[in-house]
Protein backbone atom coordinates (compact mmCIF):
# COMPACT_ATOMS: atom_id res chain seq x y z
CA UNK A 1 0.00 0.00 0.00
CA UNK A 2 1.24 3.39 -0.98
CA UNK A 3 0.78 6.68 1.25
CA UNK A 4 -0.21 9.33 -1.37
CA UNK A 5 -0.52 12.16 1.25
CA UNK A 6 -3.19 14.01 3.28
CA UNK A 7 -6.32 15.46 1.44
CA UNK A 8 -5.59 18.66 1.88
CA UNK A 9 -2.34 17.04 -0.72
CA UNK A 10 -5.42 16.27 -3.27
CA UNK A 11 -7.87 18.47 -3.70
CA UNK A 12 -9.99 18.40 -7.15
CA UNK A 13 -8.49 18.77 -10.38
CA UNK A 14 -4.95 17.72 -9.04
CA UNK A 15 -3.24 14.38 -10.22
CA UNK A 16 -0.21 13.15 -8.45
CA UNK A 17 1.91 9.89 -8.57
CA UNK A 18 1.84 7.31 -6.03
CA UNK A 19 4.41 4.47 -6.97
CA UNK A 20 3.20 2.97 -10.65
CA UNK A 21 0.39 4.75 -10.00
CA UNK A 22 -1.36 8.56 -11.40
CA UNK A 23 -4.07 9.49 -8.33
CA UNK A 24 -6.28 12.40 -8.72
CA UNK A 25 -9.21 13.64 -7.51
CA UNK A 26 -11.67 14.02 -9.99
CA UNK A 27 -14.80 14.90 -7.33
CA UNK A 28 -14.00 11.06 -6.51
CA UNK A 29 -10.68 9.57 -5.82
CA UNK A 30 -8.84 7.69 -8.10
CA UNK A 31 -5.96 5.59 -8.98
CA UNK A 32 -4.49 4.00 -12.22
CA UNK A 33 -1.61 2.74 -13.88
CA UNK A 34 0.31 6.13 -15.11
CA UNK A 35 2.59 4.63 -18.30
CA UNK A 36 -0.23 6.12 -20.66
CA UNK A 37 -0.61 2.98 -23.57
CA UNK A 38 0.62 5.55 -26.85
CA UNK A 39 3.95 6.24 -26.11
CA UNK A 40 4.74 5.85 -21.90
CA UNK A 41 3.78 9.57 -21.18
CA UNK A 42 3.81 9.69 -17.26
CA UNK A 43 -0.24 10.47 -16.63
CA UNK A 44 0.71 11.30 -13.30
CA UNK A 45 1.88 14.39 -14.56
CA UNK A 46 -1.23 14.56 -16.68
CA UNK A 47 -5.04 16.74 -15.72
CA UNK A 48 -8.62 16.59 -15.72
CA UNK A 49 -10.59 17.50 -17.67
CA UNK A 50 -14.09 18.96 -17.35
CA UNK A 51 -15.82 15.47 -17.99
CA UNK A 52 -13.25 13.74 -15.00
CA UNK A 53 -11.13 11.92 -17.36
CA UNK A 54 -7.35 11.63 -16.94
CA UNK A 55 -5.86 14.11 -19.84
CA UNK A 56 -2.30 12.57 -20.60
CA UNK A 57 0.52 15.51 -20.42
CA UNK A 58 2.01 14.01 -24.27
CA UNK A 59 -0.20 14.29 -26.67
CA UNK A 60 -3.67 14.51 -24.89
CA UNK A 61 -5.22 11.08 -25.19
CA UNK A 62 -8.23 10.56 -22.58
CA UNK A 63 -9.18 8.04 -19.82
CA UNK A 64 -12.00 7.06 -18.24
CA UNK A 65 -10.46 6.67 -15.16
CA UNK A 66 -13.30 4.12 -13.74
CA UNK A 67 -12.87 1.50 -16.52
CA UNK A 68 -8.76 2.26 -17.56
CA UNK A 69 -9.79 2.45 -21.23
CA UNK A 70 -8.44 5.07 -23.79
CA UNK A 71 -12.01 7.57 -24.94
CA UNK A 72 -10.07 10.15 -27.12
CA UNK A 73 -6.71 8.65 -28.88
CA UNK A 74 -3.91 10.91 -29.04
CA UNK A 75 -4.21 14.31 -30.34
CA UNK A 76 -2.07 16.51 -32.23
CA UNK A 77 -0.72 15.60 -35.43
CA UNK A 78 -1.25 11.58 -34.36
CA UNK A 79 -4.81 12.74 -34.38
CA UNK A 80 -4.38 12.83 -38.32
CA UNK A 81 -3.32 9.24 -38.61
CA UNK A 82 -5.80 7.04 -39.80
CA UNK A 83 -6.83 4.64 -37.35
CA UNK A 84 -3.93 5.24 -34.82
CA UNK A 85 -6.53 6.88 -32.28
CA UNK A 86 -9.39 3.87 -32.76
CA UNK A 87 -6.39 1.39 -32.31
CA UNK A 88 -5.40 2.57 -28.98
CA UNK A 89 -9.19 3.23 -28.27
CA UNK A 90 -9.19 -0.62 -29.15
CA UNK A 91 -6.36 -1.56 -27.56
CA UNK A 92 -7.60 -0.45 -23.95
CA UNK A 93 -10.64 -2.09 -24.27
CA UNK A 94 -8.03 -5.31 -23.91
CA UNK A 95 -5.76 -3.72 -21.93
CA UNK A 96 -7.26 -1.14 -19.77
CA UNK A 97 -4.84 1.15 -17.38
CA UNK A 98 -4.62 -1.13 -14.11
CA UNK A 99 -7.11 0.32 -11.85
CA UNK A 100 -5.47 0.99 -7.79
CA UNK A 101 -7.72 0.75 -4.81
CA UNK A 102 -7.96 4.10 -3.05
CA UNK A 103 -8.72 4.21 0.67
CA UNK A 104 -8.94 7.06 3.35
CA UNK A 105 -7.86 6.88 6.95
CA UNK A 106 -8.31 9.68 8.84
CA UNK A 107 -7.16 12.20 6.72
CA UNK A 108 -4.67 10.53 4.87
CA UNK A 109 -4.92 8.95 1.30
CA UNK A 110 -3.54 5.16 0.31
CA UNK A 111 -3.59 3.32 -2.97
CA UNK A 112 -3.71 -0.12 -2.94
CA UNK A 113 -3.05 -2.57 -5.65
S1 LIG B 1 2.08 9.44 -24.75
FE1 LIG B 1 0.06 9.71 -24.00
S2 LIG B 1 -1.05 10.40 -25.72
FE2 LIG B 1 0.96 10.13 -26.44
Amino acid sequence: MFRVGSKSDLPKGKVTQAGKFAVGNNGEYFAVGRTCRHFGANLAQGSIDADGCLVCPWHGAKYDVKTGRMILGPQGIFAKIPGLGPTFKALTRALPLRRGRVVVKDDEIFVDE
